[in-house]
């Protein structure tokens, strides 16, 4: 049995705990929270032991796992001091302010022979696995470029409520931290490793000093090139996702399942050759390769599974779950109990982070930046932002 604490439990970390204490191989014995009140009533119904300070729990030999469901600044802090300890450590999105904080979290579980998770859980979702199935499969041929957008209102009220998403020692940045690292970590799993970006962020409507939008290029390995366009200041209207190759594309027009799993719908255009052909075939300067379109509904992951093995499923809710927080969770109990892979370890998240970091330092400077992300150049950046020496112009 791994015993497992959850560390954070009011918001996100209420997932962490639902499924810890679902699997069949994980005793869930320690809660943490700096509210007393709540973390003592909620370890009352588990029956597991309450602490308002993680490092009482370090201190007690009673977990062999946690999970961080922690505000930002304390997921890397909090997450190198459980390693140090000795535990496997399951940490929420984003990992950590700082790429060179996530890469000593990394370093420190191989050397004590740990496994690190991230909380990326989109790859699990119907939508994302179905990309990825396409791409490898090689139907599209070589992939090109890329135009990924993602919108979605927030108020100010957002940051009112939770004071440490609106600033950069709390949340590490704006709506790149906050909201777009999932799909920021799509890309790296897509599409491989960014090796160099160049963006323009600014902030246009929110009283923080962080980005609000953003429009920015990442070159990934393989030449990749992708145009990333985000913004928190206009409603949601579905996003646009456009993955080019040498041999067809991929349209996703609503794209709802990235994030969740409902039935969604794809559009697949394959060309009636290749274009690499094409280019030097082609004699008339207006022709346009012809393309054949079909369409992929694709089905919650979990229906599949339904339809495969009625084991998987009793009358209420999934026994295995197969996406979600739940599917992430179990994946890095697998990893601990038997050696696999989690689905997300800390190797792979070091990627969107990393980007995320450059694409602020190359926006502030102006500059292309190339990655591997000098670690040393970002952290003094950083360092400048939070003392207000450097900020994202405002688009008024
Ligand atoms: N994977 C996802 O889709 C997803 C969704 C939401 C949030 N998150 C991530 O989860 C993390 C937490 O977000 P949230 O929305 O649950 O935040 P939250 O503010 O709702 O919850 C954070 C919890 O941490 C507790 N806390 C704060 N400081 C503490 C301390 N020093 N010691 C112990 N407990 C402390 C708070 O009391 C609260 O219970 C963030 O990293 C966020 O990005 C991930």
């Amino acid at each position: 049995m791994l015993r497992y604490g959850v560390i954070g439990i009011k918001g996100v970390g209420q997932y962490h705990i639902k499924w810890a204490k679902n699997h069949p191989d994980v005793r869930l014995t320690a809660l943490v929270d700096s509210d007393a009140d709540y973390v003592q009533r909620a370890a009352g119904e588990y029956n597991v032991r309450a602490y308002t300070d993680y490092r009482a729990m370090l201190a007690d030999d009673i977990v062999d796992a946690v999970s961080i469901a922690l505000p930002h600044h304390l997921l890397g802090t909090v997450g190198l001091a459980c390693l140090q300890r000795g535990l496997h450590t399951l940490v929420e999105k984003p990992f950590a302010l700082t790429a060179s904080l996530a890469a000593a979290m990394v370093k420190e579980a191989q050397t004590r022979n740990l496994q690190i998770g991230v909380m990326y859980q989109y790859r699990s979702y119907a939508t994302p696995q179905m990309l990825k199935r396409i791409i490898m499969e090689g139907s599209i041929g070589r992939v090109r470029q890329v135009l990924w957008t993602w919108q979605s209102f927030r108020p100010e009220q957002y940051y009112r409520q939770s004071a440490w998403r609106g600033t950069w020692e709390g949340a590490g940045g704006g709506l790149m931290m906050n909201q777009i690292s999932h799909d920021i970590d799509l890309l790296c799993w897509l599409f491989g490793k960014p090796v160099a970006v160049t963006a323009m962020l600014g902030n246009q409507l929110h009283d923080t000093p962080l980005e609000d939008a953003l429009g920015a290029i990442i070159k990934f390995e393989n030449d990749v090139l992708v145009t990333l366009q985000a913004s928190i200041n206009q409603p949601h209207i579905g996003d646009i996702r456009q993955i080019i190759g040498d041999r067809g594309m991929i349209i996703l027009p609503s794209a709802q399942s990235l994030a969740h799993n409902p039935n969604d719908r794809l559009k697949i255009g394959l060309y009636d050759r290749p274009i690499t052909e094409s280019v030097s075939a082609v004699s008339d300067d207006h022709h346009q390769p012809h393309i054949t379109w079909r369409s992929i509904q694709t089905r919650p992951i979990g229906q599949r599974l339904a339809q495969r093995a009625g084991r998987f499923f009793s009358s209420q809710k999934p026994v295995v779950p197969s996406s979600g927080h739940g599917a992430v969770l179990y994946q890095f109990v697998d990893a601990v109990l038997n050696g696999s892979k989690p689905m997300v370890s800390g190797e792979d998240a070091l990627h969107a982070l990393e980007c995320i970091n450059a694409l602020v330092m190359a926006a502030l400077t102006g500059e292309t930046v190339r990655l591997p992300l000098d670690y040393h150049a970002y952290d003094a950046l950083f360092s400048q932002l939070i003392d207000g020496k450097q900020q994202i112009p405002r688009w008024r």
